[in-house]
């Protein structure tokens, strides 16, 4: 088992770079572990017919790790540039072109990643706003397409003037490095979703009810085929939206 930590801040002694070293920290000693900084190193896209090997060195240490940890602060609202031109220059090695141009998972297939950011704005404005959320997204965007299963995301706000991280962070930091030392299936969340999936459909039958219901005062709904009716489309609304939430918008923000 092994974990690549791969910083990719402008800073190498900043606050991301104490998020990721606070995880790698309490990694398991059975497992082999490495921090890279893409910084160090000279990336860029592969050309038709040169090599490139700083790509392939890279690509090396990805394929050889077990779990990857992202460390990438919030630049503008997004992901660091860092992390994203290193994702773009990998694209050939996330993704293989199917014929029709459509992409499927390459060689890092049900490999593991946990996401790490954080950004100057208060806790408070990143809870209402979601300044880190686009980091998170844009990671799991290029993750999910490579195939790459998810760990979990810890996110930083309130850095502005930070020195040292707070304990509350250490301690999640310490949380998600035991984490990420276990064997890894090839998807851990089945049963998580499945359990999900039953609270979701609990809760959206009771509001579909609760909604009829009051529905009811207004107008008479006596036939079957139209209580039936009613209750498909009140459900679908509810249930497409909590599935877009749970899919697009729900980050950790604090
Ligand atoms: C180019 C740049 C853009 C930034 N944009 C934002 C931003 O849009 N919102 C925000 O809250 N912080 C922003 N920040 C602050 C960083 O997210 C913050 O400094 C981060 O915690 C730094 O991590 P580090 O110490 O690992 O470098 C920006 C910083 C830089 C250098």
């Amino acid at each position: 088992m092994k974990i690549l930590g791969v910083l990719a801040a402008h800073q190498e002694a900043g606050i991301n770079a104490q998020l990721l070293a606070e995880v790698m920290k309490n990694v398991d000693d059975s497992c082999e572990q490495e921090t890279i900084y893409l910084e160090d190193y000279h990336i860029t896209p592969r050309k038709r017919g040169e090599d490139n090997p700083v790509l392939d060195e890279l690509s090396e240490k990805l394929m050889e790790a077990d779990v990857w940890v992202f460390a990438a602060p919030t630049y503008w609202r997004e992901l660091s540039g860092v992390l994203k031109n290193f994702f773009d220059c990998m694209r050939p090695k996330f993704v293989y072109f199917k014929e029709n141009g459509d992409t499927i998972p390459g060689q890092f297939k049900n490999k593991h990643y946990l996401s790490l950011t954080s950004c100057y704005v208060s806790t408070f404005e990143n809870f209402v706003t979601g300044v880190t959320d686009n980091s998170l997204k844009t990671i799991d965007r290029v993750m999910s397409a490579a195939g790459v299963i998810k760990t979990g995301e810890i996110v930083l706000p309130g850095t502005f003037g930070m020195k040292e991280l707070p304990g509350s962070k250490k301690k999640l930091c310490a949380k998600y490095g035991k984490k990420i030392s276990t064997k890894k299936r090839k998807d851990d969340s089945t049963v998580k979703r499945y359990i999900q999936l039953f609270f979701m459909i609990a809760v959206m039958a009771l509001l579909t009810m609760g909604i009829q219901q009051l529905l009811g005062n207004l107008i008479t709904i006596n036939s079957f085929w139209l209580n039936y009716a009613s209750f498909t489309i009140i459900f679908f609304v509810l249930l497409s939206m909590i599935l877009h939430f749970f899919t697009f918008v729900k980050h950790r923000r604090r």
